[in-house]
């Protein structure tokens, strides 16, 4: 049977909860899609019941009894059971679980919003990133990451995030100017990127894959255009890739230190 979600062509869902976000989205549709036609039969009732053949005389009363007041009051308590009963628990089991996947060694990376693009931070191969110290920033999109701390030595940048399949990512996000929004379509997952805070979100890719991340956010004259690549690869091709670039860095980073000494 078709869906909205399919009816509508939303992208094919890579993530582990995307399934969840979708079913989501098709109930709305559904409930949606039954008030319409509750709502449409209602309006002819009216047009035929009122009609003017029927009522010579307009009604200066109006309606005499308190069926709209019992009404209204049984929307509200709808509503309250809806956000109580389904909403507020959806939202506590997406939020208990951010323990449980801090303790399944997942994968870390800083973005940083700017206009008109999006940055990478990795903590490298220490797993630690280094300090963070916003007035350090030299230019748009930089991470600020403090070189005097040796946790940071071997931190890498990147201008693509690349992700692991099958483990969990929490990304934290933030930017350097204005408030944007990291939004991740194929993973159902979208985050604000406000300056001056990291904001963690997390997902688990299920299947590799590449795409765009785009700005969900109106944040300037190039904001259309504020699109990055993402690549979801095989957990050996991460590690390759990782451990290159962190390599690398501190290899950098040790110059710079010598440098810096020899001063
Ligand atoms: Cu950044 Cu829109």
């Amino acid at each position: 049977m078709t869906t909205p979600t399919k009816l509508f062509g939303i992208p094919e869902s890579f993530s582990e909860h995307g399934g969840q976000v979708d079913l989501m989205i098709d109930v709305v549709h559904y409930f949606m899609f039954a008030l319409f036609i509750g709502w449409t039969i209602f309006f002819f009732i009216c047009l035929f019941k009122f009609r003017k053949s029927n009522n010579k005389k307009a009604s200066y009363h109006g309606v005499t009894n308190h069926v709209s007041t019992h009404l209204e009051i049984g929307v509200v308590i709808i509503e309250a059971v809806l956000l109580l009963g389904l909403a507020l628990p959806l939202w506590k089991e997406r939020t208990d679980k951010f323990d449980e996947v801090q303790a399944q060694d997942p994968v870390r990376a800083r973005v940083i919003g700017y206009q008109f693009a999006w940055n990478y931070h990795y903590p490298g191969a220490d797993g630690k990133f280094g300090r963070i110290d916003r007035r350090l920033v030299a230019n748009v999109g930089d991470p600020c990451i403090d070189p005097n701390d040796p946790n940071g030595w071997d931190d890498y940048t990147s201008s693509v995030l690349k992700l692991p399949v099958d483990r969990p990512a929490i990304l934290s996000i933030t930017s350097t100017d204005v408030i944007h929004n990291y939004s991740i379509v194929p993973m159902r997952i979208q985050q604000d990127a406000m300056p001056g805070k990291d904001i963690p979100m997390w997902f688990k890719p299920i299947k590799k894959m590449e795409t765009f991340v785009v700005c969900g956010q109106l944040c300037g004259e190039g904001h259309a255009n504020m699109s990055g690549v993402m690549e979801v690869i095989s957990q050996s091709k991460f590690d390759k890739w990782a451990e290159g670039q962190s390599k690398e860095s501190l290899e950098k980073s040790k110059a710079a230190q010598k440098t810096v000494a020899s001063l």
